[in-house]
C-alpha cells in the first residue's frame, strides 16, 4: 500500500497479514494463533451489530459523558500571537482521560465473548482506572499490571484501581514501567486466555488489539469534525491537529476523521525527556524497525535489537515505541514528528493552568508545549486543534516537587 484511501477507515487499510506498510502484524506465539483469530471475527462481527453499537452509544452518552467538550482558549492565543487555539477536552471523559473510551469496548467485547475477567496494562495509571471502572460496571474481575516505577510515581491510580475492586500487579523488570507491563500483561494472557480478556491500553500490540483501540477512540475525532463544523461553519483551510503520542491512542482517535483531509496537517508530540539526554521516549523520532509486543513498529533499540530504556517525566509517554498506525502515517509522510522536554513540559504545564484554568495532565501537557512553538508562527486566520486527553490530579506529587509548590 503506497498511498491513503479515502473514505475507508485508516485502520482497515492493512494487508492480509495486518501490516500497514511495514507495521504492524501478528508476531506472537503458536498458542496465541486461535484466540486471536476468534477475537478478529467477534470484533469484526460487533462493530457491526446495532445491539452493540447502540449500547455503546448509550455508555458513550450516559456513564462516560460524551461528547466531551470542544471550545477555544482565546488567552492561548492572544499570549502565542499567531494561530486560534482550540482544544478537545478528552479529560472530561469521565474517569478523567480518554482512556475509558477504549475500556468501555474492551468490556462489552469481554462481555459478549463471554469472559468473566479481564487483564490489562497500565502507565500513567487512566488506563488501567478506566478499565477497573468498566469492570465494575459489566460484572467482571479486573487484573491490571503496572510497573513498579509508575506505582510509586502515579500512586493515586493505584489506590484508585484497588477501591475499584481491581488487582494491581507490580511489574518489577527492566525500567519497571509501560513496556514492563504490557509485556507481563500479554504474558498472563497468553497463559489464560481461554477464559480471560485482554484490554490493551494504547494502539500497540498485535494487529486487532491496535484495530480495538483506534477505532474505540475514533469517536474523538468524529465529534470534534462536528464541533469544528458548528464552531467554524466548515473545516477550517489552515488547521494543524496537535497531539501527544505514547502508544497513540488519544492521537489516533483525535486524526481519525481527517487523516483523508489533505490540507489538515496532523502533527504528534513525542516525549523527548530530560533536556539534553537523548534518553526520551521519542521513537518515531529516532527509532528503527522492531518488533515488540507482537507487533513491528519504530523501535527505540540499541545495535544488538535491545530495547531502550527511556526517561520522561510522563508515564503514559514513556514507551519505547508507538503505534504501527503512526509508525505507517510517518512513512507515508502524513504524520510530522516533534518531540519537547520534560522541562518544556512542566513550563506548558504553568502556562496552560494559570491563562486558561484548565490542568492538563503532563501527556498533553507535550502537545502544549509543541503548540508553544508551533503558534506564534502561523497566521491569525490558522487553527491548531490539540487534545487535552487528560487531567492532572494524578501529577500533583510530581508537580508539586517539580515546581516547588509545596
Ligand atoms: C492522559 C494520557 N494521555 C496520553 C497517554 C498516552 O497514551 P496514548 O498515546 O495511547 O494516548 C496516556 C497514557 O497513559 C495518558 O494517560
Amino acid at each position: 500500500m503506497s498511498s491513503i484511501k479515502k473514505g475507508i477507515p485508516f485502520i482497515d487499510q492493512h494487508d492480509e497479514n495486518g501490516m500497514w506498510g511495514k507495521y504492524g502484524g501478528n508476531f506472537i506465539g503458536e498458542t496465541l494463533k486461535k484466540p486471536v483469530e476468534d477475537l478478529t471475527k467477534a470484533f469484526e462481527k460487533l462493530r457491526n451489530d446495532k445491539g452493540f453499537l447502540d449500547e455503546l452509544e448509550y455508555y458513550r452518552k450516559n456513564y462516560i459523558g460524551r461528547p466531551t467538550p470542544f471550545l477555544e482558549l482565546p488567552a492561548l492565543t492572544k499570549h502565542w500571537g499567531g494561530a486560534k487555539i482550540v482544544v478537545k477536552h478528552e479529560a472530561q471523559a469521565y474517569s478523567g482521560s480518554h482512556k475509558i473510551n477504549n475500556a468501555i469496548v474492551h468490556a462489552m467485547i469481554a462481555v459478549a465473548t463471554n469472559k468473566k475477567e479481564i487483564c490489562g496494562d497500565t502507565g500513567a495509571g487512566y488506563a488501567g482506572s478506566a478499565l477497573a471502572i468498566a469492570a465494575s460496571l459489566f460484572g467482571l474481575k479486573a487484573k491490571i499490571f503496572m510497573g513498579a516505577h509508575d506505582m510509586k510515581r502515579q500512586k493515586i491510580q493505584v489506590f484508585r484501581m484497588r477501591s475499584l475492586g481491581a488487582e494491581v500487579i507490580p511489574c518489577h523488570q527492566g525500567s519497571k514501567t509501560l513496556v514492563e507491563a504490557v509485556s507481563s500483561c500479554i504474558r498472563y494472557y497468553t497463559a489464560n486466555c481461554d477464559r480471560v480478556h485482554m484490554c490493551v491500553g494504547s494502539c500497540v500490540s498485535s494487529t486487532i488489539w491496535v484495530k480495538i483501540c483506534a477505532w474505540a477512540q475514533s469517536i474523538i475525532g468524529k465529534e470534534m469534525e462536528e464541533q469544528m463544523i458548528d464552531m467554524f461553519g466548515k473545516i477550517p483551510e489552515k488547521l494543524s491537529i496537535v497531539c501527544a503520542i505514547g502508544g497513540g491512542s488519544s492521537s489516533y482517535g483525535t486524526y481519525s476523521s481527517f487523516i483523508d483531509k489533505d490540507h489538515v496537517k496532523l502533527i504528534g508530540v513525542e516525549a523527548g525527556g530530560p533536556e539534553g539526554k537523548k534518553n526520551g521516549a521519542d521513537s518515531l523520532s529516532r527509532g528503527t524497525i522492531g518488533i515488540l509486543h507482537g507487533s513491528k513498529s519504530l523501535l527505540l533499540q540499541d545495535r544488538n535489537g535491545m530495547v531502550s530504556n527511556t526517561t520522561s517525566i510522563s508515564a503514559g509517554l514513556d514507551y519505547p515505541s508507538n503505534s504501527p498506525l503512526h509508525s505507517h502515517l510517518k512513512d507515508l509522510g502524513r504524520l510530522s514528528v516533534m518531540s519537547v522536554s520534560d522541562e518544556e513540559v512542566l513550563e506548558s504545564f504553568k502556562l496552560v493552568s494559570r491563562l486558561t484554568g484548565l490542568q492538563p495532565s503532563l501527556e498533553p501537557c507535550h502537545s502544549f508545549a509543541a503548540t508553544a512553538k508551533l503558534a506564534p508562527r502561523l497566521s491569525k486566520d490558522s487553527v491548531i486543534a490539540t487534545n487535552c486527553c487528560g487531567n492532572a490530579l494524578k501529577d500533583m506529587d510530581i508537580l508539586a516537587e517539580r515546581l516547588k509548590l509545596d
